[in-house]
């Protein structure tokens, strides 16, 4: 099973939205291993967003990302890395296509609601960085019973 780092932006709590965005993903069937409501330090937001240091945009984004609470949480799944960035849709709101969170709930295309893990090495490092080792819970989910098929022996 895979866990990703999933972060509701400061948009997405401002406008109330966490809790539809949550609620798409307890649908599909991830599984919530980890949630908090946190405010991102600059120093915090400057790592984990180090790749796009040298774009235009980093500057807005830190401040974007620091302006405001955020909730981050850790989904888990089969496939959740690709799954929840399927379900996030393209970057940009204007662009994202329908049924999508960006797609459905935003127009801009840097207040786009939304973080997710985008590889497995950046759900690790994410993950490391955003949650304390006891703040993740391996729980066992009764619902897994119908959410995947078990007659292989795992999860399917
Ligand atoms: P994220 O990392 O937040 O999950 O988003 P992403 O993979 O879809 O997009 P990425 O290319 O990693 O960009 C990170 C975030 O920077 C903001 N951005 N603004 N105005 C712009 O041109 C621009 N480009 C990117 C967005 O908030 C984007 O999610
Ligand atoms: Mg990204």
């Amino acid at each position: 099973m895979e866990t990703t780092l999933i972060i509701f932006k400061p948009d997405a709590v401002q406008r109330g939205l966490c809790g539809q965005i949550l609620s798409r993903f307890e649908q599909k069937g991830l599984q919530v291993v980890g949630i908090k409501l946190m405010q991102i330090s600059q120093q915090l937001a400057a790592t984990h967003y180090e790749a796009h240091k040298e774009r235009g945009f980093y500057p807005g984004l830190v401040k974007f990302m620091t302006s405001s609470p955020v909730v981050v949480l850790a989904l888990r799944g089969n496939g959740a890395i690709a799954i929840a960035r399927n379900m996030m849709g393209a970057t940009f709101g204007s662009k994202a296509n329908p049924g999508t969170i960006r797609g459905d709930l935003g127009v801009s295309n840097s207040f786009n609601l939304i973080h997710g893990s985008d590889s497995p090495e950046a759900a690790e490092r994410e993950l490391k960085l955003f949650f304390a080792p006891g703040e993740l819970l391996n729980w066992s989910r009764n619902a897994d019973a119908w959410i995947y098929d078990h007659a292989g022996g795992k999860p399917e």
